[in-house]
Formats: structure tokens, C-alpha cells, sequence
């Protein structure tokens, strides 16, 4: 079919120029965040290849739309667009508590085995950041996706199956789980966190990344998180001799240093790492982690370069990507044209990258960048910004439009 993003039998994307891609909006200030983006990304494409290229938006619903339109969150007909189509973005959505449901964005990643959270976080100057030396922030989080406490195998304190399991765990541990505990499981296998540690190393080579750090707990948890380090450096060995080398390796050999075109595999304890991104995160590069340390490193990362409004992400499996704003719907300023667009936007700039259009992705970032450095900033920066300039949502994406039509100019 014409339009329509295939998979390579390598495994990579076939684009078309005019690819057909679903998108979300979302729930809360999605609506908002993706008038603003939306402009951005086709006048990027638009300006980098002069009306050769552009992308068919094709909207479909979820979250609570969907739900009002269709009676679901997450209806047939979106998913299968998304099965077709291959490649889509994506707002933030509600996730309604207590419902049974567990979220559309934890379904969404399961049923296309989106298996690589993968958060770039670097700091654009001068957004307000609680660092002193926020420039030396950049670094690019590969979380697992699929395993872990996420895949929500648990038991509720004083159910049959928790008492069931509780029984089980003493007779083959020998330690006693008391009745009043809820139990959960924290699957972690080998497949998996290989697929994850492979697409983090290859991510390193492509880009000329020099480190791969895994951050774990295996200190406490040996056989799943201190497998998920074993089995790490165990893929890096065998499919990457050459290109890789250890910590030790890099000491003995090459007095420290790490050699051009090679990346260090190295691993830290989830709870020192904390502090090396804060202390030292000029050392480390590429971070390849287990699903709930992901989940607390990336969004700490964020932090560090101006918080959830500035963060992009991707989700990525095998001929499947689904870029999304990492933050929540922010229901506290839903509608009041106060949101912070950058997610967004720099999470369609990831997904041009993705496609291979570069081109159209370096305009788009770096006209966000001076968008920012001339300090037109949303609410959620102006208030920690000296002599900013407080601009809504859409008119900061309007600037970005004006900027990136005023270096194609200048070009
Ligand atoms: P949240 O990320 O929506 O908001 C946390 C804080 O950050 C709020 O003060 C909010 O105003 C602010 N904020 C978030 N994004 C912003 C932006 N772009 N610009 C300026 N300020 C921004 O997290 P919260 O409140 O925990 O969750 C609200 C809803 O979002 C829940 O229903 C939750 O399930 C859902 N959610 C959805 C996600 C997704 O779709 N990927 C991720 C996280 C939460």
C-alpha cells in the first residue's frame, strides 16, 4: 500500500516520502502541546526538503476521547492503524485509576512489544536547571520496556493467591511472608535484557556514543538485576569483541582512556548512580536499565535539564516505534494555554530522526534551542528564568515555525 512505513528484512524502515503517520493527541494539555508541535515538525520537513517530503497526520483516538467516541480507551481501529502504519506519536493520556484498566501506555508497549524506552536528556541552554554545570548533562536512557515489577504480576495482602504464594516462597526460601503482605513478581529474563542491551551498544556505535553504562541493583537482587548485568556484559562480549571494552580492559590496555570508535561497557548500582548524574554526568553516555530503575532515572534526568516539559521519549520494538511527551496530561493547567510544548516537539523531533529524515530533525532542534536561548520561554521556566519572556503554548511554537523559516532563509 502507498504511504505506508515498511520493515526492511534487516529490520530497517522503508520510508516513503509522503508516509502516513497516526497520532494522538492526547488527554489534558495534549491537545495543546500537539497544536503547538504539529506546525513545527511539517515546517521542518517542509523547509529541509523543500515540498518533496511531508508527512499524511492521521488522527486516531485514545485515552478518554476514545472512551467518549468509541467506548473504549484504546479502540480496535487505532490499534490497527498503528499495526499498519508502523511508526506513530503520541500525547499524554489519562490513565483512570483504580479501574482495572493498568494504562494505555503500558498496553500500548505490550502490544506492539515496544521493548526500548529510550529517553535522550541534554540540557539547552539556559534553561533553569538546579545543576552548576547543567552543559555537561547529556545523556541517552535505554529502559526496558516489557519486564520487571511493570509487567504487574502481584497479589493483594490477604488474598488465596498471596497466601498460595506466601506458602511457596517458605517451603522453597524457608522465609516467612506474613498475611497481611501484598506479593509481587519481578520477572527479568535473558532475552530480554539482551534485545535491550544490543539495541543500547548499537545505539553507542552509531552515534559515536563512547559508554554504555548498566545501572542495576544486583548487589541486593542477584538474579534479576545482577543477571540483567551479567547477561549485559555477556551480549557485549560476544556480538560487539572489538567494537567493546570493560572498565578493566580499558585500564590495562589503554591506561584509562577509551579508544576512538570504541565503547566502554561499564555497570553501577542503581542507588550510586543517582549520585554520578548529579556529581559527575560528564562520565556517562548511553544508560541501558531494567524497567523501574529506567523509570526513576529518567524522569530524575529530567530534572537535571529542566524537567518533565523538556524530556522526550521513544518507545521502540521491531518495526515498531511510538514517540510520545514523557510527562502526564498536567490536569492543572489543562486549557490555559500554559504548557511547556518542548516534549513534545523534541519527541517528533526524535521520530524525523527516526525516519532517517535528519535533516528536517537538526532544523526543528536547533530553532527550538534558539527559540530558548533567546529566552522565550512557557510559564512552567519563565518564573526561574532571569529576563525571559513568557510566551503561551502556541505562541511558542509559533516562534519555533518563525525561526526554523528564518534559517532556511539564511541557509
Ligand atoms: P503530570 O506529568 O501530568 O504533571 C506533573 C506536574 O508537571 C504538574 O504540575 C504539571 O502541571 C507539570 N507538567 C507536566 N507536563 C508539563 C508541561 N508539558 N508543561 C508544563 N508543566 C507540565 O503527572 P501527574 O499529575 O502525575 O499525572 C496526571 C495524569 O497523566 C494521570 O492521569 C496520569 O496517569 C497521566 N500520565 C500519563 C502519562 C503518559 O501518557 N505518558 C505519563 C504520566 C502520567
Amino acid at each position: 500500500m502507498e504511504n505506508r512505513i515498511e520493515a526492511g528484512a534487516d529490520g530497517a524502515l522503508l520510508v516513503p516520502d509522503e508516509p502516513v503517520i497516526p497520532c494522538m493527541p492526547g488527554d489534558g494539555i495534549g491537545p495543546e502541546i500537539w497544536s503547538a508541535a504539529r506546525p513545527v515538525l511539517d515546517k521542518a520537513v517542509a523547509a529541509a526538503y523543500g515540498g518533496g517530503r511531508r508527512i499524511r497526520w492521521r488522527e486516531i483516538f485514545a485515552g478518554e476521547k476514545a472512551l467518549i467516541a468509541c467506548g473504549s480507551l484504546l479502540p480496535e481501529e487505532s490499534l490497527q492503524a498503528i499495526r499498519l502504519y508502523r511508526v506513530a506519536i503520541k500525547g499524554p493520556l489519562t490513565t483512570p485509576v483504580g479501574e482495572g484498566f493498568r494504562s494505555v501506555n503500558v498496553t500500548l508497549r505490550r502490544l506492539f512489544d515496544l521493548y526500548a524506552c529510550i529517553r535522550p536528556v541534554v540540557y539547552l541552554p539556559p534553561v533553569p536547571s538546579p545543576l552548576k554545570t547543567p552543559e555537561k548533562v547529556d545523556m541517552v536512557v535505554f529502559r526496558e520496556n516489557t519486564e520487571d515489577v511493570y509487567m504487574g504480576i502481584e497479589w493483594e495482602a490477604g488474598s488465596k493467591e498471596a497466601a498460595e504464594v506466601a506458602a511457596l516462597a517458605k517451603r522453597l526460601s524457608g522465609k516467612e511472608i506474613g498475611p497481611d503482605t501484598g506479593i509481587g513478581l519481578k520477572p527479568i529474563s535473558k532475552q530480554g535484557t539482551q534485545r535491550l542491551v544490543r539495541a543500547a551498544i548499537r545505539y553507542a556505535l552509531e552515534q559515536g556514543r563512547d559508554s554504555v553504562t548498566l545501572v542495576h541493583k544486583g548487589n541486593i537482587m542477584k538474579f534479576t538485576e545482577g543477571a540483567f548485568r551479567n547477561w549485559g556484559y555477556e551480549v557485549a562480549a560476544r556480538e560487539f569483541a572489538g567494537q567493546t571494552l570493560t572498565e578493566k580492559e580499558a585500564r590495562e590496555q589503554y591506561n584509562g582512556r577509551i579508544p576512538a570508535g570504541k565503547v566502554l561497557i561499564r555497570d553501577r548500582i542503581a542507588d550510586a548512580m543517582f549520585q554520578e548524574i548529579i556529581l559527575r554526568p560528564e562520565r556517562h553516555s548511553v544508560l541501558a536499565t531494567p524497567n523501574l530503575n529506567g523509570d526513576y532515572i529518567s524522569d530524575a534526568l529530567a530534572a537535571l535539564v529542566g524537567g518533565l516539559g523538556m524530556a522526550p521519549g521513544a518507545n521502540i520494538g521491531n518495526g515498531y516505534a511510538l514517540f510520545e511527551a514523557t510527562h502526564g496530561t498536567a490536569p492543572d493547567i489543562a486549557g490555559q494555554g500554559k504548557a511547556n510544548p518542548s516534549s513534545m516537539i523534541l519527541s517528533g523531533v526524535m521520530m524525523l530522526d527516526h525516519l532517517g529524515w535528519g535533516e528536517a530533525a537538526l532544523l526543528a532542534r536547533s530553532a527550538l534551542g534558539e527559540v530558548l536561548r533567546r529566552r522565550f520561554v512557557t510559564r512552567d521556566l519563565a518564573g526561574h528564568m532571569p529576563g525571559a519572556t513568557e510566551v503561551s503554548c502556541a505562541a511558542f511554537g509559533d516562534l519555533i515555525c518563525e525561526e526554523i523559516g528564518r534559517m532556511k532563509e539564511g541557509a
